[in-house]
């Protein structure tokens, strides 16, 4: 009897011990801090999808620094699916495509380092990626072990190919595994949002897509062969209800990246960059710079419109209210400043007469309201770079079909 309960005494201790020790490496937890505003950057997918290379990349980092993106903030060049062969080595490793790549990943990373810009690379969950690459499941310290030594900042894992897998512990598996390897690098989780990943991806990621693919139109569902769809961007932000709350600095809701610049008109690519800036998304250009229109650049370099994506309170955008097939967004700002923008879905000119006295605006997530009868904010029209008069009166403006106008109001 004594015997046993000193045998039990010792197991328990033996299996208290084993569990302190799982528990520190499990529960590593994501490396903090390292997207504290919604990262910036170019994603080689939209346009290019696997067609792939060095000379792209460098010729888009090049153009990234010479053109003033760079500077407006844009810092990641992603390589996304596509750039591995379809076999590991025979150690285990990837192997980035020596034909896309010539001159080697690590120093096609050495070059895009040395223009002060970041790296990153995609990989997938499954068994394989999307495309068919090797995945990285039953690799996962492997693979981040690999990043860290090819000196990455940036890793999207995706979810294809992951049958009978749980997504809350795949993407737990691969952050910890990250963490472990020791490098810092920002993990963006890609399952389209069918596991609801803004309920537990705080601790795991920096940032989460919500939503299936994007396509480069307003408004429309673009089914694909294979029986799955992809997305018009005022798709992507009709999408999910009742999620901005889990979003912020460090843990972003991922309305998937641009695609400004490659089939729309500038009316539309104007409207989806105010909206993206509005929820406070990821900003990843997925258009070929080579081939970049000067409105284009514009758009996407509005330096008050970017100045609201990256707000630091981090507040994603909410629909206020829709008048006539006009939306109104708002998105409470730092020093009491508020973003409005007038979004006219429809497919005709509308007049715009919005009395702000009649209109306040409650965000109830994150315990901000206006007072407009209290209160006077000064109006500034973003995409004309000028003053428009306050909230004393009334405003009115026309919008054409598919156009937005977007104010900061400062008080
Ligand atoms: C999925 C992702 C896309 C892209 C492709 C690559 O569809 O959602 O963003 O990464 O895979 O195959």
């Amino acid at each position: 009897m004594k015997n046993a309960l000193l045998v039990l005494i010792a197991l328990s201790i033996t299996s208290f011990g084993f569990g302190q020790g799982n528990t520190h490496k499990q529960e590593g937890g994501k490396f903090e801090g390292l997207a504290m505003t919604p990262p910036m950057g170019w994603n080689s997918w939209n346009t290019f999808a696997t067609n792939i290379d060095e000379k792209l990349v460098k010729e888009t980092a090049d153009i990234m620094v010479s053109s003033g993106l760079a500077a407006a903030g844009y810092n990641y060049i992603v390589l996304d699916d596509g750039w591995m062969t379809h076999e590991r080595d025979a150690n285990g490793d990837l192997v980035p495509d020596p034909q896309k790549f010539p001159s080697g990943m690590k120093a096609l990373i050495e070059y895009v380092h040395s223009k002060g810009l970041k790296f990153g690379l995609y990989n997938c969950a499954g068994t394989k990626t999307c495309a068919g690459y090797p995945g990285t499941r039953g690799y996962e310290y492997q693979d981040a072990r690999f990043y860290a030594r090819l000196g990455i900042d940036f890793l999207k894992y995706d979810w294809c190919n992951t049958e009978g897998i749980t997504a809350k512990e795949a993407y737990k598996t691969m952050s910890n595994a990250l963490k472990t390897a020791g490098r810092p690098i920002v993990f963006s989780l890609c399952e389209w949002g069918d596991n609801q990943p803004w309920e537990w991806g705080k601790p795991i990621g920096n940032l989460w897509r919500i939503s299936g693919d994007i396509y480069p139109c307003f408004d429309c569902e673009f089914k694909h062969p294979e029986n799955w769809s992809s997305w018009g961007f005022m798709k992507i932000i009709d999408m999910r209800k009742n999620i901005r709350k889990y979003s912020g600095p460090d843990h972003w809701n991922d309305f998937d990246m641009m695609e400004v610049g490659n089939e729309m008109n500038d009316t539309e690519d104007k409207s989806h960059f105010a909206m993206w800036c509005m929820v406070a998304s990821p900003l990843f250009t997925g258009n070929d710079y080579r081939k970049m229109s000067k409105e284009t650049l514009a758009i996407l370099t509005n330096k008050e419109l970017l100045a609201i994506n990256q707000d630091k309170l981090g507040i994603q955008g909410f629909k206020y209210k829709v008048i006539d097939g006009v939306e109104v967004w708002v998105k409470p700002l730092s020093d009491g400043a508020w973003a409005v923008s007038f979004l006219n879905r429809t497919d005709s000119l509308k007049k715009i007469n919005f009395d702000w006295k009649k209109n306040n605006f409650k965000d109830s997530d994150f315990g901000f309201e206006t007072d407009f009868s209290k209160t006077t904010f000064k109006l500034k029209d973003l995409w004309k770079n000028k003053e428009a008069g306050s909230t004393k009166k009334i405003f009115i403006s026309e919008i054409a079909s598919h156009d937005v106008i977007t104010l900061k109001l400062t008080p």
